[in-house]
C-alpha cells in the first residue's frame, strides 16, 4: 500500500494537526501545519481518522528536536517538536477557534504568558507502577494506551520528583509491596518537603507503611518526607495543601494566573466576591488580602476544612460554604457580591450554576478554565444571561502539553 502522505495545516486541540485529503480529515499526530509528513493510520478518534507521522518530508521551520527520549510514546507531552514560542501561537489558536465555533470572537490583543524556561515546572506528579523484570517502577501511560512506560527522567517534573521515584521504587522492592497501582507525589516549591501517597489496586492491603516511610526517608536525605500536609507559599502568604487536595502543577505559571486573574478582577476594599471551585482557597486568601470580603464555595471536604486553615493562617475574612457550586449557589441572596472569580475543573460548570451566576448578576465575572472548550461554551451561556467578554488571556501552565490554561474578564452590559 501506498504510504499516506499528508499535509496538515491548523493545529488541533489535543496537540495533533489537522491535514484533509481527498475530503478526509485526519489528525495528525507529531506534525505542525505546513509541514508535508508521511504518516500510519492509527484509527479512530471521536469519529475522526487518526495517523501518526512516521516521517518528516518538509518540516516547520518551527520544529524543534525533542529533548525527552520518551517523546512520541509517552502520554505525557505532545508538542516537544514545536519551538517554545510556536507552542503558545498554536495554544492561541485553538482557543481562537474553540471560541469561535462557540459563536464568539477572542479579543485580538489576547496576550499569551508563556515560561520562560518551560522546563521542570511541575511540582505535582502522578505515576503509574509497573512491575518489570527488576520489580517495580514508575512511568506513565503511553500514548492512547493504558499500558504504562517505566521512566528514568521527565523533564516537565522538578528535578527532585524525578530523583525520588527510583528511591519509592528500590523500597517497594526492598519490602516486596503487592499490588501497587499508582503514586502521587508534590514537592514544596519554597521547601524540602515532598508528600507522597501510594495507591493499591483493589483495597489497601496491610503494609508497613512507616517503615516504608523511614526507609525512603533515608534514600532520600535532602528532602522531609510528608504524608498528611504540605506548605505552599507565595506573596507572603502561607497555606496547607494534601495530596487528596487540588494545587496548581505549574507553581511558577501559577503566580502570573493568579496576578492575572485577579488584576481583571480588581476587586475594591469594600466589596463582597465570590470564590467558585475555591479549593484550599489560594485564590479567596490572596482576593481578601487587598481588603474584599470572600465567600467561597467548595464541594471537597478537605479542602474545606484546609481553606477554612488557611484563612485563619493568613487572617483572611473568608466564609466557606461546603458543596457543590450548582446547590450552594441557590443560598446566596441578590445583590451580596459585586464579583465573582470561578474556578471550575475541566468539565466546566453545570448549567444549574451558569443559572444561579446569571440569577445574581453580579458586575464582574473572572472566569479562570483549564479546557477551552467547555470555558467558551460557558463564556456563551453567560453571555446570552446578559454579559460581555471584555478581556481574555492565555496563561501557558502546561508547556510541552496541549493542556490550556485560559482566563476571561465578563461584565453586565
Ligand atoms: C481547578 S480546581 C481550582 C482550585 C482553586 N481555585 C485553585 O486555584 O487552587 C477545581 C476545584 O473545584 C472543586 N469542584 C469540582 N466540582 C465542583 C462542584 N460542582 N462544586 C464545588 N466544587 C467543585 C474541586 O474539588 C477543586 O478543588
Amino acid at each position: 500500500m501506498a504510504p499516506l502522505i499528508l499535509k496538515p495545516t491548523s493545529p488541533a486541540h489535543g496537540g495533533a494537526a489537522v491535514a484533509r485529503e481527498d475530503g478526509k480529515v485526519w489528525l495528525v499526530s507529531y506534525a505542525l501545519p505546513g509541514e508535508v509528513v508521511e504518516a500510519e493510520p492509527r484509527g479512530r478518534q471521536g469519529g475522526v481518522a487518526v495517523a501518526a507521522t512516521t516521517r518528516v518530508i518538509e518540516p516547520s521551520p518551527r520544529r524543534a528536536s525533542p529533548p525527552c527520549p520518551y517523546f512520541g510514546v509517552c502520554g505525557g507531552c505532545q508538542l516537544q517538536h514545536a519551538d517554545y514560542a510556536y507552542q503558545l501561537e498554536l495554544k492561541k489558536q485553538v482557543v481562537e477557534e474553540a471560541w469561535a465555533r462557540a459563536g464568539l470572537r477572542l479579543p485580538p490583543d489576547t496576550p499569551v504568558l508563556g515560561m520562560d524556561e518551560p522546563w521542570r515546572y511541575r511540582i505535582r506528579g502522578e505515576f503509574e507502577a509497573v512491575a518489570g523484570a527488576e520489580g517495580w517502577r514508575f512511568g506513565f501511560h503511553r500514548m492512547r494506551s493504558h499500558s504504562v512506560l517505566p521512566i528514568d527522567s521527565c523533564l516537565i517534573h522538578d528535578l527532585r520528583i524525578e530523583r525520588a521515584l527510583p528511591m519509592f521504587a528500590q523500597v517497594a522492592n526492598e519490602m516486596h509491596l503487592d499490588s501497587l497501582q499508582n503514586m502521587l507525589v508534590t514537592v514544596e516549591p519554597g521547601g524540602s518537603g515532598l508528600l507522597w501517597r501510594l495507591r493499591f489496586r483493589g483495597r489497601e492491603p496491610r503494609w508497613p507503611r512507616d517503615e516504608f516511610a523511614h526507609r525512603v526517608a533515608e534514600l532520600l536525605p535532602e528532602l522531609t518526607l510528608l504524608d498528611d500536609t504540605m506548605s505552599l507559599e507565595f506573596w507572603g502568604l502561607t497555606f496547607r495543601a494534601r495530596s487528596d487536595t487540588f494545587v496548581q502543577t505549574n507553581y511558577r505559571q501559577m503566580l502570573v494566573l493568579y496576578r492575572t486573574a485577579l488584576d481583571m478582577l480588581a476587586a475594591k476594599s469594600d466589596e463582597r466576591v465570590l470564590d467558585l471551585y475555591a479549593g484550599i482557597g489560594t485564590i479567596s486568601v490572596a482576593v481578601a488580602r487587598d481588603g474584599a470580603g470572600v465567600t467561597a464555595i467548595e464541594e471537597n471536604p478537605h479542602a474545606v476544612q484546609l481553606g477554612r486553615l488557611n484563612a485563619r493562617i493568613n487572617s483572611a475574612r473568608i466564609e466557606y460554604l461546603p458543596g457543590k457550586v450548582e446547590t450552594v449557589l441557590r443560598g446566596i441572596r441578590l445583590g451580596q457580591h459585586q464579583a465573582v472569580i470561578l474556578d471550575p475543573p475541566r468539565a466546566g460548570c453545570e448549567p444549574a450554576a451558569l443559572a444561579e451566576l446569571i440569577r445574581l448578576g453580579a458586575d464582574r465575572i473572572v472566569y479562570v478554565s483549564c479546557e477551552p472548550s467547555t470555558h467558551a461554551r460557558d463564556l456563551v451561556g453567560l453571555v446570552r444571561g446578559g454579559y460581555r467578554v471584555r478581556r481574555a488571556a492565555i496563561v501557558d501552565m502546561f508547556p510541552q502539553t496541549y493542556h490550556i490554561e485560559s482566563v476571561a474578564l465578563l461584565e453586565r452590559s
